[in-house]
């Protein structure tokens, strides 16, 4: 008796435990269907967004090395201090021609007043000047000598010891405005250089647009973009890149809004005007802030080009930053914002027998640059939006009927605001929503579905601004953590599964200088001389170069794989090299181990690549000290009779590429 009921026990404990096994066993095994195209993904699908915060322009991407180089701050002087040495003396005055030269009207006017020693300005540069040892420099600056005047300007680079480290000398010739320029090597690095400007024999000088770039810029394009930090967006192989932002297209009130035909020609025209995140935030006040436009229209042309991005620029639609003076145009006098758009259009894209096209001819670019979008406001809300995004889009389909508009739906991803434009832009059948998600780690875990039934009809969805926030939107204390990164990539496997309707994606901010920046979680951090991806960076590089072709399902019993156990996945096929990419984010700190069952394909007999992300604390960094401490790493994986046993690492991204028999 007592024996049977021990084997009955035994029995069903048997049953219990396959039961558990199959279970845990079907659990384990994702199915891939290779044949099952579920979305075309688009070249667009990943890009970048560009604003300049953080000293992202000025003090960063764009090369120049001398603050306040034309004296246009709202304090002349900034960045510039008076000098003398061995018994120099001299003055200097900021005068202003306004009625000759309106958009560069000040300039130095500098009279030294004895032979003896030397007299003259020194520059500090942007937090300092970044100088490189055996690096060749140009100097150049618009200079003008008084009658009877004997002086020689001699350029002197020192480090922060104030050694010298660079030299050369200009002598201005005749009273008319001319450009002098000089090169010279550096001899030491050194990221806190100043840039000193002696005058040395007597009488009077005029300066202007003194100015400091290295030649090993971005092409080596003179007066160009900061080399590293170009090839750090041109690595990502980016499918767009939108410019110039942000709220810095809106501006703090309309005068200050981002003008694009400001933005080219000759530098010297190009009326700087104070950066609106100068200002923004009493946690970091930048008063340097500054937007001299040296990273125009047309170098943004040029840089989307080379590195293979279609342009997405956004422009002001007749309203102020909201979130500041909420100032927005009177409808009767928004034609000039309409006309702007359309000249853009015509900048980018004329032949050379059109006003615009001729123009962009002209600067060096003949070609057009086959611009295709074009956002209409950034992060505007309310009917007012709504009333002013129609007067443009009439005007803008009228003439350019291809060209794709990109629609604000507002700051936030849901609440009043986002639901208000969401439904009411839907309804007018627009063509792009831009959604905005700066957000917890947590919300992008939870988000991954978010686009699941999004209306498969109605307009794409371009999640255009979006981070994970480690603490909070706009804290100070927000750091680049892997939890932060980890839980993107989980969340942009929502945004490839859903590829039909997600059609273009961007991390924002983009860059930040470590000494200078306003607003953290940022793409890329620099400073005067070093920069480094953060881990969000890897994660968006490991999107945007294994894009795919075509999006097919990846399966957990039938299911798409959003959070079970904490792993979350999307699979593609990239037509072109026949393979199939797979990403799997494994969220939790276990080590998990997943059988992938590749359907659809057959004799899949040999070895792919898993590239694997992944740190072991959640709060880890990239860092200047460590600037490679989470980054992709290769090891081969094999595929038996068309599965492939995964080991996915505690808090890891991965990426599969296994190439397809058929
Ligand atoms: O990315 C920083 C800011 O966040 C952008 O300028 C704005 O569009 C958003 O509020």
């Amino acid at each position: 008796m007592k024996s049977k009921s021990v084997r009955i026990l035994l029995a069903m404990f048997l049953l219990w435990f396959s039961t558990l096994e199959s279970k845990s066993q079907s659990d384990n095994v994702f199915t891939v269907k290779v044949n099952e195209i579920k979305a075309t993904i688009q070249p667009t699908m990943w890009g970048i967004f560009f604003e300049d915060i953080n000293l992202g322009a000025d003090g960063g991407v764009y090369a120049e090395l001398i603050k306040n180089r034309s004296f246009e701050f709202a304090n002349p002087l900034m960045g510039w201090s008076e000098q003398k040495k061995d018994g120099g003396n001299g003055n200097l005055l900021v005068l202003n021609r306004n009625k000759t030269n309106e958009s560069n009207p000040r300039y130095i006017h500098a009279t030294v007043n004895s032979a003896k020693g030397a007299y003259g300005l020194t520059n500090e540069g942007f937090r300092g000047i970044g100088i490189k040892a055996n690096k060749k420099y140009n100097f150049s600056i618009l200079a003008r000598q008084y009658k009877n005047s004997n002086l020689s300007i001699n350029i002197e680079l020192t480090s922060a010891k104030g050694e010298k480290i660079g030299s050369a000398t200009i002598l201005p010739k005749g009273e008319l405005w001319e450009k002098y320029a000089v090169s010279f090597i550096a001899t030491t690095t050194d990221p806190k250089a100043k840039l000193k400007i002696w005058l040395q024999g007597k009488g009077a000088v005029d300066m202007d647009m003194i100015s400091l770039f290295p030649t090993d810029t971005w092409k080596q394009r003179p007066g160009g973009m900061r080399n590293d930090l170009v090839q750090l967006l041109a690595d990502l192989k980016p499918g767009f890149l939108r410019f110039p932002g942000g709220c810095i297209v809106e501006g703090r009130e309309l005068a200050t809004r981002y003008q694009w035909k400001k933005t080219i020609g000759n530098i010297n025209d190009r009326k700087l005007i104070v950066n609106r995140w100068n200002t923004e935030f009493r946690h970091k006040p930048t008063p340097d802030y500054y937007q001299t436009f040296g990273l125009g229209f047309f170098e943004y042309f040029q840089i989307a080009e080379d590195i293979g991005a279609e342009p997405l620029p956004i422009l002001n639609c007749g309203m102020a930053c909201q979130f500041n003076t909420a100032e927005v145009a009177t409808i009767n006098e928004l034609d000039p914002y309409i006309q702007d758009a359309l000249d853009l259009i015509e900048f980018a894209n004329g032949s050379a027998q059109t006003k615009w096209g001729n123009l962009r001819t002209k600067l060096g670019h003949p070609a057009p640059f086959n611009l295709k979008l074009l956002g209409v406001g950034n992060e505007q809300w309310g009917p007012q939006y709504v009333e002013r995004y129609t007067i443009f889009a009439k005007a803008i389909k009228t003439k350019y009927p291809n060209i794709k508009l990109i629609n604000s739906v507002g700051p936030d991803p849901d609440g009043e605001k986002f639901n208000f434009l969401n439904d009411t832009l839907r309804k007018m059948k627009v063509d792009i929503l831009d959604e905005h998600y700066y957000r917890s780690p947590n919300w992008f875990l939870q988000n991954t579905k978010r686009y699941d039934n999004y209306d498969r009809n109605g307009p794409k969805i371009f999640a255009g601004e979006y981070a994970a926030q480690s603490i909070a939107t706009v804290s100070a204390d927000n750091k680049n953590n892997w939890q932060c990164a980890l839980s993107e990539a989980a969340f942009m496997t929502g945004l490839e599964r859903n590829a039909d309707v997600v059609t273009m994606a961007s991390y924002a901010p983009l860059f930040a200088h470590a000494e200078g920046w306003q607003w953290t979680p940022d793409l890329i951090w620099f400073d005067n001389l070093n920069s480094y991806g953060t881990p969000n960076y890897y994660v968006q590089k490991l999107f945007s170069t294994n894009r795919g072709t075509y999006v097919v399902p990846i399966l957990l019993n039938n299911a798409s794989v959003t959070g079970q156990d904490s792993c979350y996945a999307s699979a593609s096929v990239d037509k072109k090299t026949n393979e199939l990419i797979l990403k799997i984010i494994n969220t939790s700190g276990l080590e998990r181990s997943r059988e992938i069952v590749i359907d659809g394909d057959t004799n899949l007999n040999y070895t792919g690549i898993q590239t694997i992300l992944k740190s072991e604390k959640l709060d880890d960094v990239n860092s200047f000290t460590e600037p490679a401490k989470i980054k992709p790493k290769d090891q081969q994986v094999k595929i038996n009779d068309n599965k492939l046993s995964l080991l996915l690492a505690p808090y890891s991204f991965n990426v599969i590429r296994v190439k397809m028999k058929r």
